[in-house]
Order: structure tokens, then sequence, then C-alpha cells
């Protein structure tokens, strides 16, 4: 199967100029979004996790369903002001505009390994800054994955100065 035939390209989304690839069509087809979630979980389980690490939003829905899967836990990045307790927090800039995004101080124990899991890998802005706030809080990032990859964009290239290794399932040009 193609995942590609399930993703949709919205011109001129959020601003003139950019295209969205939207997801809400794979999320929406069961059959597809299964074949999506299994080739993840086939990358990811050879990172060896303990915890998959998800950005709010749309992260929440690749890295929740797909922790159940490989039986880790799931942890949550979350945008600014969110989370309850003690966070820590690191600004981005996003393909379009900035934003800021937290972690709770003892969502990780020391040492243990996680995935960090988006929809689409862009600029890299945010999993980089997720890969930050994981580390700030002790954990072993093995790796990032996501199901979409802007190739004119260098989210890898930034994810690879971190030494984080990445996988995703399609790539766009
Ligand atoms: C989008 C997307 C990724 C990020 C990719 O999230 O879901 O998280 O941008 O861009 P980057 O690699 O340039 O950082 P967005 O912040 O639009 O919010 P959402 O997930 O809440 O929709
Ligand atoms: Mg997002």
């Amino acid at each position: 199967m193609d995942i590609k035939d399930h993703i949709r390209g919205i011109p001129d989304f959020p601003k003139p100029g950019i295209l969205f690839y939207d997801i809400s069509t794979l999320l929406a087809h069961p059959d597809a979004w299964s074949v999506a979630l299994g080739r993840l979980a086939n990358d990811v389980r050879k990172l060896q996790p303990d915890v998959l690490a998800g950005v709010e939003s749309r992260g929440f829905l690749v890295a929740a369903p797909l922790a159940l899967k490989l039986g880790c836990g799931f942890v949550m990045l979350r945008k600014k002001g969110k989370l309850p307790g003690k966070t820590i927090r690191h600004e981005y800039s996003l393909e379009y505009g900035t934003d800021t995004i937290e972690i709770q101080e003892d969502a990780i124990q020391p040492g243990q390994r996680v995935v960090i899991l988006d929809d689409l890998l862009a600029t890299g802005g945010t999993m980089c800054a997720g890969v930050d706030l994981l580390r700030k809080v002790g954990g072993n990032v093995t790796g990032a994955a996501a199901i979409i990859e802007l190739n004119f964009l260098p989210g890898r290239q930034r994810l690879s100065d971190m030494n984080v290794p990445c996988s995703t399932l399609v790539a766009y040009d």
C-alpha cells in the first residue's frame, strides 16, 4: 500500500505558499492507518525504546498508539502552560512562526531509552526542541520517527547534527 495515497496536500495553509500535508485522510482510513503504524512500529522497535515521546498535537496521534503496540510508556511534550507540576520549556522556530514546548521534569527515568515521534518532519525545529528537553530530563534519545518528511527542509540534517537517527515513511520533494 502506498501511504501517499492517503495523505492530502492542501495549498496555501496555514499561509500563502505553504503546501500543508494533511494526515486527516490517513487517520480516517483504519486499514491504511494500521499499515502506517505497523511500518513505523518495525522501524521504531529496532531502536529498542523504553518510552515513546510525542509532540502535541499531531505527534500524540502517532506516538500513543505506537507506544501501546510496542509495550512502551508514552510521554507528552506539550505546548506551553498545559502540563501540571515542575516543567522545563524550549522555544523553537517552526516552518511558519515560533512555538514553545514543555515536558514534566520527572517524565523520564534517568537513562531510559526514548524515541521521539511526530506526524511530520519539516525544519526539524519541533523534533530538535523535543530531543533537547528529553535529554535535559535524563532521557537517552535513541532515535526519531515520523510519517512524513519534507526533503527540501533541513530536519533530517538537524537531527543528525544532534546524533539522532531518523526514520520516516514517506518523503516529499
Ligand atoms: C507541525 C507538525 C510538526 C511540525 C513540523 O506541527 O505536526 O509537529 O509542525 O515542523 P518543523 O519540523 O518545522 O518543526 P504544528 O506546530 O503545526 O502543530 P500541531 O501538531 O499542533 O498541528
Ligand atoms: Mg505538530
